[in-house]
């Protein structure tokens, strides 16, 4: 039952006090949610398992790029923990490193020596990959003079790739690439689409020649359901409501609110209006629900009535929480991802960019 589950996950984490921490996603169900030691945006759980170099062991439930990335920024001898196995993310499989590869060479075609500076000191294409990637597509992006970006801190990510580099190549996330660049005063004619299904990305030599970013055809499940048709909705039903949707949401959607920023700016935001305030937010449901629950002075409601929770973050049943508490009680890592070491070393390389850039 929920409550002997419960009582299983708090007896674990009383015998291993110190020794694990827990990190939550804002997306988790509340059932897990409330272990958590840290609860948090991509971003600040990447802080999270960087600022605990004593734990043995972090225990992230989150989807598995974000296990990867705390693998790569905890030490060696500590132990990353994805409870489920099966929490992917279905975005970050959307950017395949053979595909990703082969979009590089493809590239290089056209813009010749990939490393060679113009007579301003850029590069022809910078690589950007947004958080939700594999580790193999952080080391390529390392590999090749890239960084990682994640939903709040993007449009600094993407001012760093233009101080380097003519164009940035921007992967997997079409949907944050082409609002970050547009808020940024990038032309849509100058975003071309790379499609890895297609010849020369399915672009014209001409397009390739005078893009600024180049995005790849990936998006979330979870943020492409969200409509302006919805939003429409929600201002004929609640005259002044405040609509905040994530930036994984499709352009129109953006364009169509209020504002738009990552999990965690949608939480500063709700939780810094001073006036009672009613808010529609595209977002994943579990964190919109949770916002609501802890903010009744405000009315907020999900902008989608029907939509499905991230169905991956919603794999780590509290089950496996406690499975996998029990089993380091028990001196078992359980479900411990590691990344490669050559794999490894560049997808550092690629986050310590991130995590250094200023705006
Ligand atoms: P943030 O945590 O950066 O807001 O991203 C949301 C998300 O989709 C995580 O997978
Ligand atoms: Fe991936 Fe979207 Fe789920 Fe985030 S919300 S983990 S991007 S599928």
């Amino acid at each position: 039952s929920p409550e002997e589950l419960d009582a299983r996950i708090i007896a674990a984490k009383t015998i291993l006090g110190d020794r694990v921490v827990i990190l939550g996603h804002f997306y988790q169900r509340e059932e897990v949610i409330r272990h958590a030691d840290y609860v948090g945006d991509s971003f600040q759980l990447a802080n999270a398992a960087l600022e605990h170099p004593d734990a043995e062991a972090i225990v992230f439930c989150g989807v598995h790029f974000m296990a990867e990335t705390a693998d790569l920024l905890s030490r060696p001898e500590q132990s990353v923990i994805l409870p489920n196995l099966a929490a992917g993310c279905s975005m970050a499989d959307m950017a395949d490193i053979d595909q990703v590869e082969e979009c590089w060479e493809q590239l290089a075609e056209i813009y010749g020596d990939m490393d060679a500076p113009d007579a301003d000191g850029l590069v022809p294409v910078i690589p950007v990959t947004y958080m939700n990637s594999s580790a193999a597509i952080k080391g390529f992006v390392g590999r090749h003079g890239g960084i990682v970006c994640t939903s709040s801190n993007a449009q600094t990510v993407l001012e760093w790739a233009f101080a380097r580099g003519r164009r940035v190549l921007f992967f997997p996330d079409q949907h944050l690439g082409r609002n970050t660049a547009k808020a940024m005063g990038v032309p849509l004619e100058h975003m071309p689409m790379w499609n890895p299904r297609k010849p020369l990305g399915g672009a014209t030599e001409a397009e390739i020649e005078d893009a600024r970013v180049i995005l790849w055809h990936g998006f979330c499940s979870v943020h492409r359901r969200f409509t302006v048709d919805q939003i429409d909705t929600a201002r004929a039903a609640h005259p002044g409501v405040r609509v905040i949707v994530h930036p994984e949401c499709p352009m129109a959607v953006v364009d169509a609110a209020d504002e738009s920023g990552s999990t965690d700016y949608i939480r500063r935001a709700i939780e810094a209006a001073s006036e009672p305030t009613t808010f529609a937010i595209g977002t994943e449901v579990n964190l919109v629900q949770r916002l609501a629950a802890a903010n009744p002075q405000h009315t907020i409601f999900c902008l989608d009535p029907v939509v499905c929770p991230c169905s991956t973050m919603y794999r780590i049943h509290p089950g496996y929480l406690a499975w996998v508490l029990e089993g380091l009680v028990a001196g078992e890592v359980r479900n411990r991802i590691t990344v490669p070491q050559d794999v490894a070393d560049p997808a550092r390389v690629a986050l310590e960019r991130m995590l250094a850039a200023k705006p």
